[in-house]
């Protein structure tokens, strides 16, 4: 415990009166202060400073420029966008705006009328959800981000969506709406002393479907979008605020609210536990390592399953004596996020109580040039008692991890997930938009497909093929840590894989999508708390 108060103490003292300091005040602020409901009057009749409601796109071509039967613009051969609701004062009051062709139902198109005719809200959103043949829960979570995000710069503080009547089952649109909403609220300017702090206090989802039976889908939804938040303010810390024993603390209060058991080990464990590849890492560093063991442990749950998720939680990647370049260096700070994503992910586990038992393991070290460091050459020795020639000492992620998923298996896992911002080389494959995933096995790959596509999030399955096991070749150990040239994501992986073992496994590279370089409409720029949806859902999937 004594330790922890010596890594606080270096940070206090200097501080901006004004700022809020979630690393130093350890931020217990794991709730979004949006109030969530359902309001069940109609459309038209809820009373609130602006009613939000979708307009689709009805074509189901797309435009083609060389095509003179479609007219374009003037929409005369194409159906006209419509509102997704069926309620006829809103029909009327946008039947004007909608025929003058100046709304097309583009997704993200916004278009505001004040003082609609016959309604009691003082303005009315139309936003385009794009096309309706198309439209799914993915989009409608995206649009109530954008709606949050449109409104709050207009200075409101509270609004009502109406659900959109489409073929989404009424609790899965409802839930949408709610994660996007509380998503799209998130701002990572806490060190900003002239931050705006613009907030939606109140969202109103307008339908006339049993409020009561819509409950569940509400608190799904805040329980998860809060935990995504609470990863995404780990992730936006920087590494002088987020030392490992810090993100070690913020799990440990944590896991305290939401009723898991933690355990947070430092040096001497990490020694005696012969964990030589993480300890290769942290050796270079001043600040002390943190192994973080988070355990949720329900009565009820299957005895035969259970889920391990080992992320990489490096505070701050300089790359180590294969130092990086000073250019966006600065950005290494995130290379936490997929310790954090787990951390997360169990917040939202405990609230949400899945009967399956899951343990997160998150391995927390800066990786540092020093007197102390692993140089380029040093052979260490993993958990396993597999031999690792270091070729690369900024190729540390896959070193942690390495013995993160050997204590994971020994921790009794049955299946393993891991997460990490792993390679430059996955955002050169697949840029920013998806994360890269690898399975070793195909069910449990099936099971995290579907995950991902109720929660909403984009990965591409890349390959494990045996052949790809010439890359991780050593001439003096067990394997090398780095060396081919190409197929960087899939060498960190197959590196992985000798430590998964024969345990069924799935590793998520999220390197090129745990930060957003540019804001979106429904999300801000900065961390992305991409996976955690994910993680979640599949955990769920195996509830007993
Ligand atoms: N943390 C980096 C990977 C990374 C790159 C994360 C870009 C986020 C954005 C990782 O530790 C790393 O340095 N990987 C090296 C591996 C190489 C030395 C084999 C890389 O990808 O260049
Ligand atoms: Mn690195
Ligand atoms: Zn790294």
């Amino acid at each position: 415990m004594e330790f922890f108060m010596d890594a606080f103490s270096n940070n206090t003292g200097s501080l901006h009166p004004q700022l809020r300091a979630p690393a130093l005040t350890v931020d217990t602020e794991l709730n979004s202060d949006m109030n969530t409901n359902i309001s069940s009057s109609t459309p038209s009749q809820v009373e609130t400073d602006c009613l939000v409601v979708v307009v689709l796109d009805q074509s189901d071509k797309k435009q083609n420029a060389n095509d003179q039967s479609k007219k374009g613009k003037d929409g005369k051969n194409k159906p006209a966008p419509s509102v997704a609701t069926s309620d006829a004062v809103v029909r009327d009051a946008s039947q004007d705006v909608i025929s003058s062709g100046e709304v097309t139902g583009k997704t993200f198109e916004t278009t505001l009328l004040h003082r609609p005719a016959g309604l009691k809200a003082k303005r009315l959103l139309l936003l385009g959800g794009g096309k309706a043949k198309t439209f799914s829960a993915s989009e409608l979570r995206k649009l109530a981000g954008a709606a949050v995000r449109s409104l709050k710069a207009k200075n409101l503080s509270s609004f009502a969506f109406a659900l959109p009547e489409t073929s989404i089952a009424n609790a899965d649109a409802v839930r949408a709406i709610v994660e996007g909403a509380i998503i799209g609220d998130f701002e990572p300017d806490y060190y900003k002393s002239d931050r705006k702090d613009e907030k939606i206090d109140a969202l109103a989802i307008v339908t006339q479907a049993d409020a009561k039976a819509l409950q569940s889908a509400i608190d799904a939804g805040r329980i998860v979008a809060e935990s995504q938040n609470f990863t995404r303010d780990l992730v936006n810390e920087p590494s002088n605020r987020m030392t490992p024993s810090m993100l070690a603390e913020r799990a440990r209060k944590m896991a305290s609210e939401v009723g898991l058991k933690c355990e947070i080990y430092s040096t001497d464990k990490i020694k005696e536990l012969k964990m030589g590849a993480f300890w290769g890492v942290a050796q270079g560093s001043d600040e002390p390592p943190a192994l973080i063991v988070l355990r949720y442990e329900p009565e009820g749950a299957a005895k035969d399953i259970h889920l391990g998720l080992v992320g990489k939680g490096i505070t701050f990647d300089t790359g180590g004596i294969s130092i990086k370049p000073a250019d966006g260096m600065e950005k290494m700070k995130y290379d936490m996020a997929g310790g954090a994503t787990m951390i997360g992910a169990m917040r939202a586990i405990g609230l949400l109580k899945p009967k399956v038992k899951v343990t997160a393991v998150i391995m927390a070290t800066e990786n540092m040039p020093s007197g102390k460091a692993q140089k380029p050459g040093d052979v260490q020795i993993a958990m396993s008692g597999k031999s690792i020639e270091i070729i690369n000492t900024d190729a540390e992620g896959r070193l942690v991890l390495a013995d993160g998923l050997t204590y994971a298996r020994q921790l009794g896992c049955t299946h393993l997930v891991d997460a990490a911002t792993l390679t430059g080389a996955v955002v050169v494959a697949l840029g920013y938009v998806n994360a890269g995933i690898f399975a070793s096995d195909d069910r449990m790959y099936e099971r995290f497909a579907n995950a991902l596509k109720q929660a909403g999030e984009k990965m591409w399955r890349l390959p494990l093929d045996d052949e790809y096991k010439e890359l991780i070749k050593s001439n003096i150990a067990d394997m090398a840590n780095s060396g081919a040239r190409y197929g960087g994501a899939i060498f960190a992986a197959m590196f992985l894989k000798e430590f998964a073992e024969d345990t069924p496994w799935i590793h998520l590279d999220i390197a090129g999508t745990a930060w957003m370089e540019d804001q979106k409409p429904w999300i801000a720029k900065g961390p992305s708390g991409i996976a955690l949806r994910s993680l979640v859902e599949f955990v769920r999937g195996w509830s007993a």
